[in-house]
């Protein structure tokens, strides 16, 4: 289930997006309650699958009026409700929170919903050494965007000097099975194409 990045669930959790004012909006209790819902109503209906659900922990992006604290009550909630993983949309996953400039998203995760939760951590993680890293702080996986279409071959070359890092020129793209439209696309991600 995707409750991050600004998309519908994300946007009732929102305190800038969501401006109702009945049962849906202003407390948290009310502004979770669609995703809450939602959670419940997959678990039901799909008992046997395993359940997760990614989160923003924090506004980045298009996500706005996100709070770490809130986000964490609501891992708590959405574990309760029958989510199994979480999984932590971070864009930068090497920096802490915003809020707690000391404090690594993760570990306040875990600490929030306990040891048999998997957490899943996706942002900027291009090396073996990043992901490992994360995997220290308590992910159980990691999830790879940009530097997996990159490096089609990201699990064989994670630690070589030969894995392609942003920028990455176009011609490098196209040569890992790119399309062209798919590189003019990926210019909109700031810093990925050079
Ligand atoms: C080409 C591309 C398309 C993406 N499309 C979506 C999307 O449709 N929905 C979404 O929630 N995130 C989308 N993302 C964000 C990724 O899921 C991921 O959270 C983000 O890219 C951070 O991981 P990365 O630094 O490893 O790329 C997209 C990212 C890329 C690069």
């Amino acid at each position: 289930m995707h409750g991050a990045h600004g998309y519908l669930l994300s946007q009732f959790l929102s305190t800038v997006y969501n401006r109702r004012e009945d049962r849906w909006g202003a407390s948290l209790e009310n502004r979770a309650r669609l995703i809450r819902e939602v959670t419940r109503a997959v678990k039901a209906a799909a008992p046997s699958l395993v359940l997760a659900v990614r989160m923003s922990p924090e506004d980045y992006g298009q996500t706005r009026g996100v709070d770490l604290d809130e986000s964490l009550q609501l891992a708590r909630w959405l574990v309760e409700d029958g989510a199994e993983v979480l999984h932590l949309s971070l864009w930068r996953s090497a920096t802490n929170t915003t809020k707690r400039p000391e404090s690594h998203a993760t570990p306040l995760f875990r600490e929030a919903v306990g040891p048999s939760v998997k957490l899943v951590v996706a942002g900027a993680i291009w090396t073996h050494a990043e992901a490992e890293a994360q995997l220290s702080l308590g992910a159980d996986v990691v999830a790879l965007g940009r530097s997996a279409i990159a490096n089609h071959d990201w699990p064989s070359k994670a630690d070589e000097p030969s894995l392609h890092r942003a920028p990455v020129a176009p011609a490098t793209l196209l040569d890992e099975g790119l399309s062209p439209g798919f590189v003019e696309y990926l210019r909109a991600f700031r810093g990925f194409v050079g």
